[in-house]
């Protein structure tokens, strides 16, 4: 076991944690955080996805352990700020999330992308998310809702 204390969503937290429990069980597990999901545990479906010192990372190939001393930030916390407002209500109106097991990781994904304030192509948009698998939608819903959220705060920015 190892200690770890890190800022999480924003408040200090400490845990005693098995040396080798990755980010993503620590954070469901020891934390109370389910909105990250467990599906591949080896780094492929982007179900895990959190943020790590505001960079999004894989929760499953990350240990606890790597984030002591470090800022990690949820769906949880990302919701709570406001942050993914305009993400979250275009997913709903486009029917973009269905069962929802991928939707934290498309989500902050979709954050990252639409933060960098410039035009994205549909191919482009589709190249970001590629990382991250959705087994219900197949897809252009998601697409559709962040171009549309791209595109919207493009022209709220130049108005
Ligand atoms: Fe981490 Fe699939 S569970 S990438
Ligand atoms: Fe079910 Fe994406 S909405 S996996």
């Amino acid at each position: 076991m190892t200690t770890v204390t890190l800022e999480l969503n924003g408040k200090t937290v400490t845990r005693s944690v098995n040396a080798r429990k990755h980010l993503t069980d620590f954070l469901r597990e020891d934390c109370e955080l389910t909105g990250s999901h467990v599906g591949c545990e080896h780094g492929v479906c982007g179900a895990c996805s959190v943020r790590l010192n505001g960079q999004v990372v894989r929760g499953c190939l990350t240990l606890a352990a790597q984030a002591d001393g470090q800022s990690v930030e949820t769906i949880e916390g990302a919701s709570d700020r406001g942050d993914l407002a305009d993400l979250q209500a275009e997913f709903i109106k486009r029917n973009a999330a269905q069962c929802a097991f991928c939707s934290s990781g498309m989500l902050l994904t979709a954050a990252e992308l639409v933060a960098a304030g410039k035009p994205q192509t549909r191919e482009e948009i589709r190249e970001h998310m590629s990382g991250n698998f959705c087994r219900c939608t197949g897809y252009h819903a998601i697409i559709d809702a962040v171009e549309a959220v791209n595109n919207a705060r493009l022209q709220g920015a130049s108005s």
